[in-house]
């Protein structure tokens, strides 16, 4: 009798559970919207989900099997989106017609402190306000006086390699993870610049700010299990009131900033970092802001910068290994560089103004977007027209949109042959060539990311330091093919980023 009555119980959970993964399935139904059928839980995204293949991948994949639509219906694991498959239409709703896309996807966790007031979260009014706090901080200006925090970081980690090199030096190559080493750089480059901090992670990897910021990822360990929870279950997941970070590490850094401010502000003391920035905005600022506002747009780092900065360097040096004619001219490039600078550290000027570096530098952005997608919600209701004005779909508030960024990257109709690296797609000569709102790394449009010229320099000092003393080759643990190795969000080879170096000098 028993036995019976819960395998009733067990069948009823498992059709409601069944009924719950596929809820959201008819959402295209009365649309006139073509979308390949999902499967329970997963949607379009099964491979990315079950970890089979990476997320970039996925969205290449579903993007080539439907780019002859200009509009397709995605399923992001329960979530439908509106993926647009078009540059034109891309432009109509990011750029054009923005004011009925102003937001990104609604992130539900209301109990997590500080993740509501980043940036990249915060909506209509609100965010319009923030940006226009934000958008002086990230100018050209602002990021030449951060530099010369940055290079102290890179000094610091060419001591390392240097001291990590064997003895019989002058020959010897030495094999190394570039992801950890960039993990280490990224999080003493956000220490100094954003959280007005020095820490050195290379002679003491334990130090605190590491060991904390470490807990505050979305794409690794607890986090990103609860991150993935609430994902699929947000209702579940605030009814008991979860939230993803541990709330002591979270007040570890919302202390350090706070602390900080009023340090200076009593000390008089200045330093060219986020922390006096937005200690000015703050002053210049009409809106009232709370510490937990300007502490949140510290906390972007860890979210927008800490992966993404370190993942840039990884996949360029990877192609730097794989290319060697690239490699040898940007070490021209870097070379002539050094000489003009007759000495004299590494500006920020002077990374500008290399060229073929950032050719590079775009063309990783290109074949390894970091981003697979953008997002974009729509506020007001909308109806998509063509060039010749015939309507194309009817948008309504509350629709979730997707711009398949890696797809368009990948898009041989774009960039021919899309498998090879070829910085010369962004040389002087052939770059007007390129079809506009196709290459799209940093997103595009108001809502695009702020932080793209912190990042390029980032990289760029970083690859400078790096090329100028050493030659990256192939070792026998570099992934062979690092597109079908990847796995998650990130363009990680699941064995690590290993490669060799050679000392130059
Ligand atoms: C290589 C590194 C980076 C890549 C590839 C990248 C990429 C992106 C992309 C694709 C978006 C979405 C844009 C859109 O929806 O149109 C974005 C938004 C954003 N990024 Fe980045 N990003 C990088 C580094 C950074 C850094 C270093 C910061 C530092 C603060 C940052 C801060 C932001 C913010 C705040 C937003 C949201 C902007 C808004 O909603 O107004 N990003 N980024
Ligand atoms: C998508 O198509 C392009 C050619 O247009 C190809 O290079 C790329 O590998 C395809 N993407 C995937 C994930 O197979
Ligand atoms: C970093 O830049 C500053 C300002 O240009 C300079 O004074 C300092 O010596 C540089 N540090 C290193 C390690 O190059
Ligand atoms: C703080 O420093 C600035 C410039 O260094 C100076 O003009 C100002 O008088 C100082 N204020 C105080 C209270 O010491
Ligand atoms: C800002 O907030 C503080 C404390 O909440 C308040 O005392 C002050 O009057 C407010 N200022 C403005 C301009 O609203
Ligand atoms: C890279 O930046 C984008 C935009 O800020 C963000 O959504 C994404 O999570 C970042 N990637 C990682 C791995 O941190
Ligand atoms: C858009 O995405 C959010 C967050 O994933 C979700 O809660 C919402 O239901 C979606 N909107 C529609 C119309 O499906």
């Amino acid at each position: 009798m028993a036995f019976v009555e819960i395998c009733l119980v067990l069948a009823t959970i498992g059709l409601l559970l069944f009924q719950w993964s596929t809820g959201t399935f008819k959402a295209f139904k009365d649309r006139d919207l073509y979308f390949e059928k999902p499967h329970p839980f997963v949607g379009n995204m099964g491979a990315s989900a079950l970890q089979k293949a990476s997320f970039q991948k996925q969205i290449s994949e579903f993007y080539n099997r439907t780019r002859h639509r200009k509009l397709v219906g995605l399923f992001n694991l329960r979530t439908p989106m509106i993926q647009i498959n078009d540059p034109q239409l891309i432009k109509k709703i990011c750029v054009k017609d923005f004011d009925h896309f102003p937001n990104h996807q609604t992130l539900n966790i209301p109990n997590e402190r500080l993740v509501n007031d980043m940036l990249n979260v915060m909506r209509d009014q609100h965010w319009r306000n923030m940006r226009s706090v934000l958008t002086p901080v990230f100018t050209a200006a602002k990021m030449r006086n951060m530099f010369t925090l940055m290079n102290e970081s890179f000094a610091e980690c060419l001591e390392h390699l240097k001291s990590s090199q064997p003895f019989a030096a002058g020959e010897n190559a030495f094999e190394l993870d570039m992801k950890v080493l960039c993990n280490k750089l990224s999080n003493d480059v956000i220490a100094t610049t954003a959280f007005g901090l020095k820490v050195n992670s290379f002679d003491d990897p334990g130090n605190e700010f590491h060991k904390i910021g470490k807990t505050l990822s979305f794409s690794r360990g607890l986090p990103f299990q609860k991150f993935m929870m609430c994902l699929l279950a947000p209702k579940v997941f605030n009814f008991f009131k979860l939230t993803i970070f541990n709330s002591e590490n979270v007040e570890y850094f919302v202390r350090l900033v706070v602390d900080a401010m009023q340090y200076r502000e009593k000390h008089n003391i200045t330093r060219p970092d986020m922390i006096q920035l937005l200690m000015e905005a703050k002053k210049e600022s009409k809106n009232n802001w709370t510490d937990d506002e300007i502490v949140a747009q510290c906390f972007i780092f860890f979210f927008a910068a800490f992966e993404n900065n370190s993942n840039l360097i990884c996949t360029t040096t990877y192609e730097l290994l794989l290319n060697p004619d690239i490699q040898e001219r940007l070490y021209e490039e870097v070379e002539e560089t050094q000489e003009a600078l007759k000495g004299a550290p590494l500006t920020y000027d002077a990374v500008q103004k290399m060229t073929y570096m950032d050719m590079v530098i775009s063309e990783s952005l290109r074949k390894w977007p970091l981003s697979a997608a953008a997002d974009r919600l729509c506020s007001k209701d909308y109806t998509l027209t063509d060039d010749e004005g015939i309507k194309l779909f009817e948008f309504k508030a509350g629709d979730n949109i997707s711009i398949p960024i890696c797809g368009l990257h990948w898009d041989e109709r774009f960039f021919p042959q899309p498998q090879r690296f070829d910085p010369e797609r962004f040389s002087e000569r052939r770059k007007k060539d390129l079809i506009p709102y196709t290459y799209l790394p940093f997103g595009v449009g108001p809502r695009s990311c702020i932080g793209n010229r912190y990042a390029l320099m980032q990289a760029k000092g970083m690859l400078y330091s790096l090329i100028l003393n050493y030659k990256i080759e192939a070792s026998p643990r570099t992934t062979k093919d690092l597109w079908e190795s990847a796995r998650g969000f990130n363009i990680i080879p699941t064995t690590g980023f290993w490669m060799q170096l050679l000392p130059r000098k």
